[in-house]
């Protein structure tokens, strides 16, 4: 059976972004693959955390996958650092990559910023963790939003690598699973920017611990420009929009693939649905649409997390299982590269 692997970091501020670029695609997965889901905490530490925010954020994180639908009957949920695999094979990895390839890696550049010799070494080799992530359980698949990619290159690369030096068909090439039409859900203050955690402005995202007020107030504030809706011609095919739209109407991009990724909709029959109407109109189907997807999300998450007991005997059965699957994965590799 394909196994899929996949991580999300305990960093707070949890959104739409990561849910239809990524844990909604979780939840759909977990029919027909094993499924192996990680609180990737040891990658929230490359840049500063408060530790008792950290450890809320945690079960922030698993309460977030619980109720979204992923069944820890059925898939494994458990956080990184409760597997110490992770950060064994990573040392192994940092041994494989070369540094030419982290440095063409475009995350690194953008979250260090200009004062990049003050940035942690953690930071930089922040790919080859996940790398570790994802071979340490030999998955094949891992779904991810966009802004991934690189870093999926980088694990093929290095298993690619790991295998020729060792001369060991050993790790699998793994295949990216970038799937539904909101890859990458953008800010709803600049279609230009990608929808994050980081932003300071709060009304750039939908939480998911947002309230239906909340939700309601930032999709009424979120920026259009001051044309009606786009028609059929700003398509490119049935599921892309055309250059022209993406460059001068991101927000109404934006906006109508949010709604079709909420709808299951095509991108097509989203369009032609609001065709040529109001901003105003439309924000209100956005809107509604919206609240009836996240709100039940929201509830049930808090609900959780007024069950600690619940969701740590979840994280500490899913920890046992990642182990026994990693740990003789972990001793092959030790062997391969001859240690003693
Ligand atoms: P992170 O919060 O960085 O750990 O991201 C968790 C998952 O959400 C990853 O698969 C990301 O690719 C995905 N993700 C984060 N932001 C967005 C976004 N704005 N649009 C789509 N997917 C996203
Ligand atoms: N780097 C990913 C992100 O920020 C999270 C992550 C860590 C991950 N390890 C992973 C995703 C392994 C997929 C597979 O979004």
């Amino acid at each position: 059976m394909r196994r899929v692997f996949s991580g999300v970091q305990p960093t707070g501020n949890l959104h739409l972004g990561n849910y239809l670029g990524a844990i909604k695609n979780f939840v759909l997965l977990q029919n027909d693959h094993e499924c192996i889901y990680c609180v990737v905490d040891m990658h929230a530490i490359t840049v500063k955390q408060d530790p008792k925010i950290l450890k809320s954020n945690i079960l922030e994180v698993a309460a977030a996958f619980v109720a979204s639908g992923i069944n820890p009957e059925k898939s494994v949920i458990f956080v990184q650092s409760q597997v110490s695999a992770h950060a064994e094979l990573a040392w192994i990895f940092n041994c494989t990559a070369r540094l030419g390839w982290l440095n063409r890696m475009t995350q690194f550049k953008e979250k260090a910023g200009k004062n990049r010799e003050n940035a942690s070494a953690g930071l930089y080799t922040y790919p080859v963790l996940m790398a570790a992530d994802i071979l340490a359980y030999h998955a094949t698949h891992v779904p991810v939003g966009d802004d991934q990619r690189q870093h999926l290159e980088l694990a093929r690369d290095i298993a690619q690598k790991f295998n020729n030096d060792f001369k060991a068909d050993y790790f699998p090439i793994t295949e990216p699973v970038i799937m539904g039409n909101a890859t990458r859900v953008m800010s709803l203050r600049d279609g230009k920017n990608k929808m994050s955690k980081s932003d300071v402005s709060d009304y750039s995202r939908l939480n998911l611990t947002d309230s239906a007020d909340d939700i309601s107030n930032k999709i009424r504030k979120a920026k259009t420009d001051p044309l009606p809706l786009p028609n059929e011609s700003c398509l490119y095919s049935e599921k892309k929009f055309n250059e022209d739209i993406i460059a001068n109407r991101p927000e109404a991009v934006n906006l109508l693939s949010i709604y079709s990724a909420l709808s299951n909709e095509s991108l097509k029959e989203v369009v032609l649905k609001f065709s040529e109407k109001q901003f105003s109109f439309f924000k209100n189907e956005l809107n509604q649409l919206s609240v009836e997807t996240l709100s039940p999300i929201t509830k049930e998450m808090r609900k959780l997390l007024e069950d600690k007991f619940y969701l740590e005997g979840i994280l500490n059965n899913g920890a046992d299982k990642a182990n026994s699957i990693a740990e003789p994965i972990l001793k092959d590799t030790k062997e391969i590269v001859g240690f003693y």
